[in-house]
């Protein structure tokens, strides 16, 4: 793969709030999964499990238990047909250390690594993704039965997008960038 290839990823992915009823594949989503575990992650931890929805009926149910019930925010995800839960393990000794020392949790950093390679794999398959943080962990909770000692950290809703490619809204690299010395 040329870096091009790879930055036209970054480009083209984006938030997609509006699938199609296709179903994604099974092997295409094992595809996406298996090669996302393969992200780094703080003394190789990786603290994460992963569920993936992808039963039609069980799916909605999930969708309907992510929409904020006051505001309807991720309404959409109803019509997603593949729900990734990513859940919060606990670190190992290394990294606890680590943690003790450096004063930063690494997990959560590990996580956003892990779903960066999810959204990033999944482009490359063609499917689109929005990541939802925004949701009742209760309710998702019990849909798909994660115990109450686990933290459901984000829902990854999947499904072959019916929005166009939207152009990217980033700060200004001048405002942010910083090269050589503050
Ligand atoms: C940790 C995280 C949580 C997010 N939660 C939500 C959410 O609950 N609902 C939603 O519609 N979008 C959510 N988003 C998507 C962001 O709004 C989106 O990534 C951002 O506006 C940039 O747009 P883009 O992804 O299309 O480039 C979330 C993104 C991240 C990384």
């Amino acid at each position: 793969m040329c870096a091009e290839e790879l930055y036209a990823l970054y480009r083209t992915r984006q938030s997609d709030r509006k699938f199609s009823a296709t179903p994604i594949p099974q092997e295409v989503l094992r595809r996406i999964v298996e090669n996302a575990l393969l992200a780094p992650s703080a003394t190789n931890q990786q603290p994460w499990s992963l569920v993936v929805v992808s039963d039609p009926e069980r799916s909605h149910r999930v969708g309907q238990a992510v929409v904020r019930r006051m505001t309807k925010m991720n309404q959409f995800a109803t019509e997603a047909p593949v729900h990734i839960l990513v859940v919060a393990e606990r670190g190992n000794w290394l990294a606890s250390i680590g943690k003790s020392v450096v004063k930063l949790d690494y997990r959560p950093i590990d996580l956003g690594i892990l779903v960066a390679h999810l959204v990033l794999a999944a482009q490359a398959e063609g499917v689109g993704s929005c990541v939802l943080g925004w949701f009742n962990e209760e309710a998702v909770r019990k849909e798909v039965g994660i115990p109450k000692s686990k933290k459901i950290a984000l829902d990854i809703v999947l499904g072959y997008s019916e929005q166009a490619t939207r152009e990217k809204k980033r700060k200004d690299p001048k405002s942010i960038l910083h090269w050589d010395k503050w």
